[in-house]
């Protein structure tokens, strides 16, 4: 079984709404094997987006990931981290296809409710930013 990493954006907790993108995970058949309700800092979202730092949305970015709670977890299940970008849906929530957590929940383009690891790396060091070994259990 195959590893990816997770996170419900600050729209969606804002809205209440994480329960719901949970469901639409587990139907999809992804099992969540660790999961924490967090505020990060400025900073913190910086160093997680850092891949990102020349795009001209960059500010904009990381102060919608620090102005409220998230949810990170890790994700399993036969091919995670092609599975979770398949319910996520496109970036764009209007180009997202019909049951898609974006087409369903996103508000923009830059609010679009989650985050999901896109390659087996980033997947690795993207559960390691925010997890420790001990805090995964399937
Ligand atoms: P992630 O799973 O969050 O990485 O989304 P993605 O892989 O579908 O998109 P990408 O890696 O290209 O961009 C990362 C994140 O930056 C997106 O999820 C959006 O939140 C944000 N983003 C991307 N493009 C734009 C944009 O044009 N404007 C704004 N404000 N934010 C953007
Ligand atoms: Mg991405």
């Amino acid at each position: 079984l195959e590893r990816t990493f997770s996170m419900i954006k600050p729209d969606a907790t804002r809205r209440n709404i994480t329960g719901k993108i949970v469901d639409k995970l587990e139907s999809a058949g992804l099992r969540v094997v660790a999961q924490k309700r967090i505020l990060m800092s400025k900073k913190t979202a910086e160093a997680f987006y850092a891949v990102h730092s020349e795009r001209p949305f960059f500010q904009e970015l990381t102060e919608f990931m620090s102005s409220g709670p998230v949810v990170v977890q890790v994700l399993e299940g036969e091919n995670a981290i092609a599975k979770n970008r398949e319910v996520m849906g496109a970036t764009d929530p209007a180009k997202a296809d019909p049951g898609t957590i974006r087409a369903e929940f996103a508000e923009s383009i830059g609010e679009n409710s989650v985050h999901g690891s896109d390659a087996p790396g980033t997947a690795k060091e993207e559960i390691a930013f925010f997890f420790s070994g001990s805090e995964i259990t399937g």
